[in-house]
């Protein structure tokens, strides 16, 4: 049997919202090829438990109790990698939340609370995140948006326009942080069932719409997702910056 090619070995790779869903896949992707992980997760609990899984697998991870929309909390992160790893190969801002409403009811808490988390977080990531890419010699930041960034669908106004946001902010950060040997990519997925979409994909009738839209006539798996970000951890992709992948069955392509 040929051995897997470890694409990420002795890398520092940080996964926000990494205590469950695509967030989880792409921690435990990761670690498989080789990573020290940190799983930084708003749920404590939840991120102790996904780490201790990794290292029940024989591979390496650390939890992280993290809100990405609390500076103090990113802060304390970044204090932490620092004193212990001294860089970041990999940063995923991948942690994000949906609030659905009719945008013209939508409160100012919600949109504020959305963008703290999708944009805010973010921003505040890859900001003070830089020094510890910078540190790695060859970092690689790869910000989580979504088809929503493109295509619109009733009562997800808000979170689409964070996602668009994020899609614009990496193409930015791309050119600012190439002289750094920092790469900055945008991926996004199309519709994959987990918690945060578990709600609206319950719903018969837009569940047979969205895949009626989905050229490939299937739902993405968090682990659909987790492959492609590995291919923006690693030297795989080595000439990339400013890309974005949508991971969607062709569905930002068309019907
Ligand atoms: N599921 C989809 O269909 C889909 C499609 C496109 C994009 N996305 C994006 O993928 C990312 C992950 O989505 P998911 O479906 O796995 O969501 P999920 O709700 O299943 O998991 C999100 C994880 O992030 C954590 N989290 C939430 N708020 C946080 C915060 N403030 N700080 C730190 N951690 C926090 C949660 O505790 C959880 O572990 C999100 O950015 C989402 O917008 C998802």
């Amino acid at each position: 049997m040929v051995e897997m090619m470890k694409r990420l070995e002795n890398k520092i790779a940080v996964v926000t919202g990494s205590a469950a869903g695509i967030g989880n896949a792409i921690a435990t992707v990761f670690a498989e090829h080789g990573a020290h992980v940190v799983i930084a997760d708003v749920d404590g609990a939840a991120a102790e438990a996904a780490a201790a899984a990794i290292v029940a697998a024989g591979q390496q991870a650390t939890p992280a109790l993290v809100d990405v929309s609390r500076g103090q909390d990113v802060s304390a992160l970044f204090r932490m990698l620092k004193a212990r790893f001294g860089r970041a190969d990999v940063i995923v801002n991948n942690a994000g939340i949906n609030v659905r409403a009719d945008f013209r009811h939508l409160t100012d808490e919600e949109w504020v609370r959305i963008r703290e988390v999708n944009l805010d977080g973010v921003v505040r990531i890859a900001r003070d995140g830089f020094e510890l890419l910078k540190a790695s010699g060859q970092g690689s930041l790869v910000n989580v948006a979504s088809i929503m960034g493109h295509r619109g669908l009733r009562q997800l106004a808000a979170y689409s326009a964070t996602k668009g946001a994020v899609a614009a902010l990496t193409r930015a950060l791309a050119v600012e942080y190439a002289p750094f040997n920092i790469r900055v990519n945008t991926l996004s997925p199309g519709f994959v069932e987990t918690a945060l979409t578990d709600r609206v994909l319950r719903n018969p009738a837009i569940r047979k719409a969205l895949l009626d839209q989905t050229p490939m006539r299937r739902f993405g798996t968090a682990e659909d997702i987790a492959r492609a970000a590995l291919f923006f951890a690693s030297d795989d992709s080595a000439f990339v910056t400013g890309a974005e992948l949508c991971v969607d069955g062709g569905m930002a392509a068309g019907l």
